[in-house]
């Protein structure tokens, strides 16, 4: 398979960028070939503008939105890497989702998460969190992100299957983040092929 990483973190030395070298790297051991989408040393704006709203639903695209519509046309394999901030998405990804996944591109109707104009691929969500999963399952946040990301968002874009991968206590002891490292490896070794939803 071709594997898309999506990159949101501003700080090559963070967590989330050596998740993201983790996960490729298993992918890689796996046999997939590997592509980065570092958003921030690309320099992605995640802004919905005037220039979004005149493009939507038209048949011009933008030509930032169009080269990431391209990697995602070669992609089998799509990996989302961004740090839990305030139990969402930080602005970059946020953006990325609003401007890139279009109308008339990526979905057409609004009823049907397991519908899209995507073809099926196989999508991983791997995000470093600072809380525990008692905490996150005890509060509902889990359940919040499972419905709003894997309900509500990916299905739309094709994603399937999809699975949340939440890096729980992230800033954590460095025994905790070797553990968390390993995992996102492992998420890359053994990724999941694209499955046909209809
Ligand atoms: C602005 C901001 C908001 C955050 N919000 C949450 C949160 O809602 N839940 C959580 O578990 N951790 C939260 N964190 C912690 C980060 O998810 C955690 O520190 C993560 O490891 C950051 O990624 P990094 O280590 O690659 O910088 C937040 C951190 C920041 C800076």
């Amino acid at each position: 398979m071709h594997v898309l990483t999506i990159l949101d973190h501003p700080n090559p030395a963070s967590f989330s960028a050596a998740v993201a070298q983790q996960f490729m790297d298993g992918a890689k051991a796996a046999g997939h070939s590997v592509e980065l989408a570092d958003l921030h040393a690309e320099g992605f704006d995640p802004r919905w503008s005037m220039a979004d709203i005149a493009a939507d639903g038209s048949s011009t695209t933008l030509a930032d939105v169009t080269k990431e519509q391209a990697r995602i046309a070669r992609a089998d394999a799509i990996c989302l890497v961004f740090p839990l901030y305030w139990w969402g998405m930080p602005s970059m990804t946020k953006g990325w989702v609003d401007r890139v996944w279009t109308w008339g591109w990526a979905y057409d109707q609004l009823d049907d998460p397991e519908q899209s104009l995507q073809r099926s691929r196989s999508g991983v969500l791997l995000i470093p969190a600072g809380a525990r999963s008692d905490e996150m399952e005890n509060a509902g946040y889990l359940a919040a992100l499972e419905t709003a990301w894997i309900k509500g968002t990916f299905g739309y874009f094709g994603f399937a299957p999809r699975r949340l991968e939440v890096l729980y206590g992230s800033t954590g002891s460095s025994k905790r983040r070797q553990l968390l490292l390993a995992k996102s490896y492992q998420v890359g070794l053994t990724l999941a092929p694209p499955q046909r939803t209809e």
